[in-house]
C-alpha cells in the first residue's frame, strides 16, 4: 500500500474542513427555491478549500464533464498541487440533494470520497440499479435476485422478520413495480423525494430506522455510496442503467469495459478509501448547519475503510474570528 493509506489518517479532517465549507455557503441559500444557485455555491466553496489541502487531487466523479461543468469538472485537478504532494482521486457532490436544499428538506449532504489514483469507477452521468446495506446484512444481498429473495435473507442477517425491515426508495413513477413487490413481500417503505447517497449510507448508521435501499438512482451517487459503506464494513452493488445508446457509449468512452455488469462495492471503490460528509439541511443522520450572531455550527461524519471508525464532528465556526467568505 503508498503512501496514499497512511495520508487518509491524516487528510480526515483536512478533508472535513472542506465538506463544511460548502456545507456553509449551500445551506444560507436554504429555502430559496434557487437549485443552480445553492449548487454554484457548495461548487466554488469547495474548490477553494480544497486547494488549502496540501494534495494533488482528480475529480473522478464530480458535477460533470469539463464542456459542461465551469469547476470540480471530471479530471480537473484540486488542492495546493505541492512538488510532492501525495495524489488521490475525488467523488464528490458538493450539494447532494439539490430540490431538497432549495426546498429546506432534510437530508442534504456536501459529500466527499477520497481513493488512491485509478481505484474509483469512472461512472458516467447515468442512472445505477442499487441495493445497499449496512454491515449485518452485507452478505445477504444480490441485485439480481429477486426482491423478496433478498429481504428474505437480510432479515435473516438481521435477526428479525421480513416485515420488520423499512426500504427506503427513490419515490419516481419508475419504482413503481419494485415498491408492489417490497409490499408483496410484507417490508415497510420509507419513500424520499431525493438524495439516494444519504438513504444508502443511513442503512450502516444505527439509529437512522433504515435497512435496505433498493432502486435506480444517479451512478456518480452510486459509487460515492460505495464508497462510504465501505469505510462501515456495509455493502453496495450497482448496475449501470442508460435511458440512450448516446450514454451507454459514453461509458464505454469513459473506460467502462463492461457496462452492463453488476459491479461489486469493490470494483466502485477500490482500495483504501475516506469518506466525509456535512448536512447542509437537517436529516436523520446529520444535523443542518445551524446560524447564529458571529457563527454557525455545522455537523460531519467521517469515516475511513482502514479502520472503520466512524466520527460524527460537530465544529462551531466563529466567522468574527476566521470569516467565511
Ligand atoms: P442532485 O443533488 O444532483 O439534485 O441529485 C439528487 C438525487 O436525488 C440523487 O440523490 C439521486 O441519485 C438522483 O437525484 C436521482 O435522479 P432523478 O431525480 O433523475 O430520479
Amino acid at each position: 500500500m503508498g503512501r496514499g493509506l497512511d495520508l487518509e489518517r491524516n487528510f480526515a479532517l483536512e478533508f472535513v474542513r472542506v465538506s463544511e465549507a460548502a456545507a456553509i455557503a449551500s445551506a444560507r441559500l436554504m429555502g430559496r427555491g434557487n437549485e443552480k444557485d445553492a449548487d454554484h455555491a457548495a461548487v466554488t466553496a469547495m474548490r477553494k478549500a480544497f486547494d488549502k489541502v496540501d494534495f494533488h487531487g482528480t475529480v473522478r466523479i464530480g458535477e460533470g464533464e469539463r464542456d459542461e461543468a465551469p469547476m470540480l469538472y471530471i479530471g480537473e485537478e484540486v488542492g495546493a498541487r505541492r512538488p510532492g504532494s501525495p495524489r488521490l482521486d475525488l467523488a464528490i457532490d458538493p450539494l447532494e440533494g439539490t430540490t431538497i436544499c432549495s426546498k429546506g428538506l432534510p437530508n442534504s449532504l456536501s459529500v466527499i470520497a477520497v481513493a488512491e489514483e485509478g481505484n474509483f469507477l469512472y461512472a458516467p452521468d447515468s442512472y445505477m440499479q442499487k441495493i445497499a446495506v449496512g454491515r449485518e446484512a452485507s452478505s445477504a444481498i444480490d441485485l439480481d435476485a429477486p426482491v423478496y429473495e433478498n429481504l428474505k435473507n437480510i432479515a435473516k442477517a438481521k435477526k428479525c422478520s421480513v416485515s420488520d425491515l423499512t426500504v427506503i426508495v427513490l419515490d419516481r413513477p419508475r419504482h413503481e413495480d419494485l415498491i408492489q413487490e417490497i409490499r408483496a413481500a410484507g417490508s415497510r417503505i420509507w419513500m424520499i423525494q431525493d438524495g439516494d447517497v444519504q438513504a444508502a449510507i443511513a442503512t450502516a448508521i444505527p439509529g437512522t430506522g433504515v435497512d435496505v435501499l433498493m432502486g435506480i438512482g444517479g451512478a456518480p451517487e452510486g459509487v460515492i455510496a460505495a464508497a462510504a459503506l465501505k469505510c462501515v464494513g456495509g455493502n453496495f452493488q450497482g448496475r449501470l442503467k442508460f435511458t440512450s445508446a448516446e450514454q451507454r457509449q459514453r461509458a464505454i468512452n469513459m473506460g467502462v469495459k463492461d457496462p452492463d455488469k453488476l459491479f461489486q462495492q469493490e470494483e466502485l471503490a477500490a482500495g483504501p478509501v475516506m469518506f466525509c460528509a456535512s448536512g447542509v439541511t437537517d436529516g436523520s443522520m446529520l444535523k443542518g448547519v445551524h446560524f447564529y450572531g458571529g457563527g454557525a455550527t455545522t455537523h460531519s461524519l467521517v469515516m475511513r475503510s482502514e479502520t472503520g471508525t466512524v466520527r460524527f464532528v460537530e465544529t462551531h465556526h466563529n466567522f468574527l474570528r476566521k470569516p467565511f467568505d
